[in-house]
């Protein structure tokens, strides 16, 4: 019988399950008797030697559980940063998957998963990577499941915030989690009626943020939603490294960016102005039934190409296809905002301020 692996790597997201429960359910289907191990909080687990024998019924109930049933941890990165070439940890991996017996090792997670999915596909393991993250910035796919059900979560924060911030005449700055890659807070902006965007890939201007709440308050409209991407940075910060960033910041006294805005913004425009930080509240829960369909249609695609014999890729979406792409073209590639996408343009269009 065939013997197969599932980790969750990274941040956990909304359809994890949904994902693990559609490659079980596709690998059962094809292959009564094959063998499902469940790894133990991604490659901590891996690196460690722990995991679980599955049994089939292990994957029912799960679809719209959110979290992982496996666990997940940020091993082995050290501040969001990968320990590149980590020789021990890559031979602890590859002897425990040895050890475990396995044929192949399906790994969900972000860009630090696909980096160390790739070193060791690059080892000769076999692996199939599955696309997950609420910040859809994977490179070779049009969208990760998890990002729209938090678009919907982060849609929902900004619909209260909208009334409360009508009826006290406010400007409330929203921060929404995306530290690199801005798409959260544009979808979320978009179908939340903000009035200004803040993403990293666009740095801002606070005088120009300013210019576009004084415009609505001289239109008779009194408050503002401002919607921040925790990445987010002004165009003077955009010339400094992060760590340089970071230092400048603790010396005013402010941590993250959205603090820094909500500041700014009271210190130019004089505008009662809050500030909301849903946070995980963002990545918790059950998953949409748009990524409940995606993780279920990525889950089957990746028990295909296992069947098939297809290692070292990663499932993706492009242009409405389930496709794959080679782990070594995705590894180590961050897929940003472009600045002329279609929804910038649409944003724009319907009056959004990016504060540029
Ligand atoms: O990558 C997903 C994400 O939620 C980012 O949007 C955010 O910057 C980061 O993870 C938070 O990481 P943690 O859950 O480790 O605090």
């Amino acid at each position: 019988a065939k013997r197969v692996g599932i980790l969750t790597a990274g941040g956990d997201c909304p359809g994890l399950n949904a994902t693990i429960r559609g490659v079980a359910k596709a690998l059962y289907q094809k292959m009564p008797d094959v063998e499902i191990v469940g790894v133990v909080d991604g490659f901590k687990g891996l690196i460690k030697g722990e995991y679980h024998e599955m049994k089939q019924s292990d994957f029912s109930g799960i679809l719209t559980r959110g979290g992982t049933i496996l666990g997940t941890a940020r091993t082995p990165y050290k501040n969001m940063k990968i320990v590149e070439n980590d020789v021990d940890k890559v031979a602890e991996m590859k002897g425990n998957y040895k050890k475990m017996k396995l044929d192949c090792l399906f790994v969900l997670g972000g860009n630090g998963t696909h980096k160390t999915a790739n070193l060791l596909s690059e080892e000769g393991l076999n692996i199939i990577g599955l696309p997950k993250t609420i910040d859809n910035d994977i490179w070779g796919t049009d969208v990760t499941f998890g990002f729209h059900t938090a678009v919907g979560i982060g849609t929902e924060v900004v619909d209260r915030i909208h009334t409360t911030a009508s009826s006290h005449k406010r400007v409330m700055v929203i921060e929404i989690m995306g530290n690199k890659a801005g798409w959260l807070t544009l979808y979320t902006g978009v179908a939340g009626g903000a009035d200004v965007i803040l993403i990293p890939e666009i740095p801002y201007d606070i005088k120009k943020v300013v210019k576009a709440i004084e415009r609505r308050a001289a239109s008779g409209r009194g408050f503002s939603i401002v919607v921040v991407a925790e990445g987010a940075f002004d165009a003077e910060e955009a010339k400094m490294k992060k760590k340089e960033r970071a230092e400048k910041r603790a010396a005013e006294g402010i941590t993250t960016a959205t603090a820094r805005i909500v500041r700014q913004i009271e210190e130019s425009s004089g505008s009662e102005t809050r500030m909301v930080v849903p946070g995980h509240f963002i990545r918790g829960g059950e998953p949409s039934a748009y990524d409940r369909v995606l993780a279920s249609q990525f889950g089957v695609y990746g028990a295909e190409l296992f069947s098939r014999g297809i290692f070292g890729v990663t499932v993706a979406q492009q242009n409405n296809e389930i496709v794959h792409n080679r782990l070594s073209d995705v590894a180590g590639k961050t897929k940003f905002v472009p600045v002329n996408d279609q929804m910038i343009f649409t944003a724009r269009s319907l009056g959004i301020s990016f504060g540029d």
